[in-house]
């Protein structure tokens, strides 16, 4: 895909730029400001009439697009609602249906007339972080397995004329910041809409190498099934044992930060295709366990999105990769297995595998000492019934991570919603022939599989995302990317708070 450039540039007149489109933000019942009269003259009076038709009246998600001269093609009208109430919420939205618009139209060039909006400070450069995101995120198409060309959209540059409000250093540094996250993003949708039979273990520890490759700061080493072997990890390599795709352990490093600071520590289910193994999934819509390393994904897109800001934070992202499927050396219903932890775990449902993968890796990563751990996974069926595809789940031993993961979520628009984690459903997971049941005894089963890991992470302070009904949508079918927005915001906080 080719990429779009976005830069911020000082415009004196912008009715005499040669331009696709001429974007104009304007706000309801306003009188047009000098600099919009300029431009409307240039245009003979047809922003002016248009309002006077009254086929534009600049109420808030509102568009209207224009025929224009000679210089400006275009005039793209954009609705900003009353100006009294513009504030960051109308801005995000603006940001969205501008992103979306100028991805959609013919114009392959826009100048944005944004100086004045009635945004400062940090809600300017939220603005223009989140328009940054939305336009780089707006153009991601799957191609990777299809031979016939997609039409790319006609848009390659947009030039903002910067607020009035903000430096312009302050500026420039949103838009490339806002276009890491879009990047990110888009490298997680990536990962998780190839098929399962490109996107195996073996190819995420490929690509993890990659991403190593393309930043100094990040070191990628993985460990095969024999070395899982020898320290016990019993867990995880149950759950590949009947696929003849080997299991892996991707771990990737960030330093960013001091040499001597711990570590955050993001860990990712990466079931490439979830089967269900001998506890088999029934037929419909099984195509979309594809999307079962949803989890993984994020993780790799949130550590490229942190190592291209350069953020002055130590990241460790641990990857438990493995392909669920029945076979003749398939875990049965009833085995028993010994976990990296030393826990016999019985295996009464093979699956609710994803929790077997992620409860060794849990223990792997105490390794690291890391600050805090959060993992992430398209763990259970049962989340979508409490959540939706609206909010990811998130569960935690330690209320102000759960906090700062919720804030981070309403910031960046990838919200969460905390769910409990009380012992009381503890015991839904005891198990007469072993330490602990890998699966409950009925109801809470988004609940019950978070207890499982809780069980594995009692070492540090740890978060845990079920992101099964938000990492991927089934209408039109595709990955989402998140929650990469909410873990990039997350380990922001925390870089600024160390
Ligand atoms: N990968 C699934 C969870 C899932 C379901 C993700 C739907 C995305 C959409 C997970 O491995 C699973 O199968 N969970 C079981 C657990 C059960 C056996 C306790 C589930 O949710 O049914
Ligand atoms: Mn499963
Ligand atoms: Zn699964």
């Amino acid at each position: 895909m080719t990429q779009l450039t976005i830069q911020i540039r000082k415009t004196e007149q912008p009715e005499k730029q040669k331009t696709g489109v001429l974007v104009v933000p304007l706000f309801s019942a306003q009188r047009l400001p000098k600099h919009i009269k300029d431009i409307d003259q240039a245009h003979a009076d047809v922003i002016g009439k248009t309002i006077k038709l009254g086929d534009f009246d600049g109420n808030l998600n509102t568009l209207a697009w224009l025929p224009g001269n000679q210089t400006n093609q275009r005039l793209l009208l954009v609705g900003c609602g009353a100006r009294a109430e513009f504030g960051p919420a109308s801005g995000y939205r603006l940001a969205c249906s501008l992103a979306t618009a100028l991805t959609a139209g013919k114009a392959s060039d826009a100048l944005l007339v944004l100086d004045d909006l009635p945004l400062s400070d940090a809600d300017a450069t939220t603005f223009l972080e989140q328009l940054a995101t939305e336009l780089t995120t707006t153009r991601y198409q799957y191609r990777q397995t299809l031979t016939k060309s997609l039409a790319e959209p006609a848009l390659r540059k947009v030039a903002i004329k910067p607020l009035a409000t903000v430096s312009l250093a302050q500026q420039k540094k949103a838009i490339a910041t806002g276009q890491h996250i879009g990047s990110g993003v888009n490298l997680t949708r990536e990962l998780v809409n190839l098929p399962g039979n490109i996107c195996t273990p073996t190819y995420l520890s490929q690509q993890a190498r990659k991403l190593g490759r393309q930043h100094s700061k990040l070191k990628v080493s993985v460990l095969g099934e024999a070395k899982m072997r020898e320290l016990g990890m019993g867990s995880l390599l149950s759950v590949g044992q009947g696929s003849d795709q080997p299991s892996q352990l991707i771990v990737m490093e960030y330093r960013g930060g001091p040499a001597k600071a711990q570590p955050y520590a993001l860990v990712g289910k990466g079931i490439t295709f979830d089967t269900g193994g001998i506890s088999l999934k029934p037929g419909a819509k099984m195509d979309e366990m594809k999307f079962d390393m949803g989890g993984a994904g994020s993780v790799f897109g949130t550590l490229s999105a942190i190592a291209e800001m350069d953020l002055p934070i130590n990241v460790v992202g641990v990857v438990a990769a493995a392909e669920n499927m029945p076979s003749g050396r398939a875990t049965k219903p009833g085995d028993v297995v010994t976990s990296l932890s030393g826990k016999t775990i019985e295996i009464l449902n093979t699956d609710a595998e994803g929790r077997l993968v992620l409860c060794d890796a849990l223990t792997y990563v105490a390794r690291f000492k890391p600050v805090e751990v959060v993992d992430i996974a398209t763990l259970t069926g049962a989340i979508i019934v409490s959540l939706g595809n609206v909010a990811t789940g998130i569960f935690a031993n330690d209320d102000s991570l759960a906090q700062a993961l919720s804030d981070a979520g309403e910031q960046s628009k990838d919200r969460g919603w905390r769910l409990p984690l009380w012992d009381d459903y503890q015991k839904q997971l005891d198990s007469k022939f072993a330490d602990i049941a890998n699966i409950g005894t009925g109801g809470a089963g988004s609940i019950t599989a978070a207890c499982f890991l809780a069980r594995f992470a009692e070492q540090y302070k740890w978060a845990h995302l079920d992101v099964a009904g938000t990492a991927f949508q089934g209408a039109p079918k595709g990955a989402t990317g998140r929650p990469v927005p909410m873990l990039v915001q997350y380990l922001r906080s925390r870089a600024k708070g160390q």
